[in-house]
């Protein structure tokens, strides 16, 4: 029922109401209902950037989210009051969706933006008529894996030294996968 509600708050209010409303009277709008996901474009680039190099010791470079961009991959941001909070990018053709990086900053972690980026790209998935999204995690990415749990996804495999690591040694990659029923 709180979901439900939550919902029909989120159809009605508008973002920039919201914006207003935060600065008039702030105890009147949490966190969250600041929070909006939309399409990452390249104005957004910095504050991904610097997002990447704090979470990961392998981050992405600006050339691979550009490719990404140009690929038509969908990526999106998390925005708060014009703050990138996180971002997620998937890739989907015929009728499977890979999860290609999902990120949030290091102090806006365990609030439930993961989940909320993660459940979008799972909608956008079944939008897309995709019926499996798979993903790759480094198995020592206690966060990562407990979010994917969490939302149903379920191990299928291993990648062998998949992933660069440390002193020029590779380490595996998990698979998962998460079937979409329609
Ligand atoms: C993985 C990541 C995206 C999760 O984002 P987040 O905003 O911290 O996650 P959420 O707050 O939405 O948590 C989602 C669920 O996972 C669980 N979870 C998150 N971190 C956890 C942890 N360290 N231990 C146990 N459970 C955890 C939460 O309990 C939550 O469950 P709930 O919704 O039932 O309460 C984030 O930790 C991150 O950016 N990590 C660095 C980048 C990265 O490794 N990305 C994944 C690459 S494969």
């Amino acid at each position: 029922m709180q979901a439900f509600l939550q919902r029909v708050k989120d159809f009605v209010i508008y973002d920039a109401d919201r914006e207003f409303y935060a600065k008039v009277f702030p105890d009147s709008v949490t966190r969250s209902d600041l929070q909006r996901l939309r399409k990452m474009n390249t104005d957004d680039l910095a504050a991904v950037l610097a997002i990447e190099a704090e979470n990961y010791n392998f981050p992405w470079s600006e050339g691979i989210f550009k490719d990404c961009f140009r690929a038509g991959y969908n990526c999106w941001v998390c925005e708060e009051m014009g703050r990138i909070l996180g971002y997620s990018i998937v890739s989907i053709a015929v009728g499977e969706a890979h999860i290609l990086n999902i990120s949030v900053h290091p102090a806006e972690q365990g609030q439930g933006i993961g989940r909320k980026l993660l459940e979008h790209l799972i909608e956008i998935a079944r939008g897309k008529k995709a019926e499996t999204i798979f993903l790759e995690v480094r198995p020592s990415n206690i966060s990562a894996i407990a979010l994917y749990e969490k939302m149903g996804f379920n191990e299928i495999g291993v990648r062998k030294a998949y992933y660069p690591a440390a002193n020029n040694a590779r380490e595996d990659a998990l698979m998962l996968a998460l079937q979409i029923f329609f």
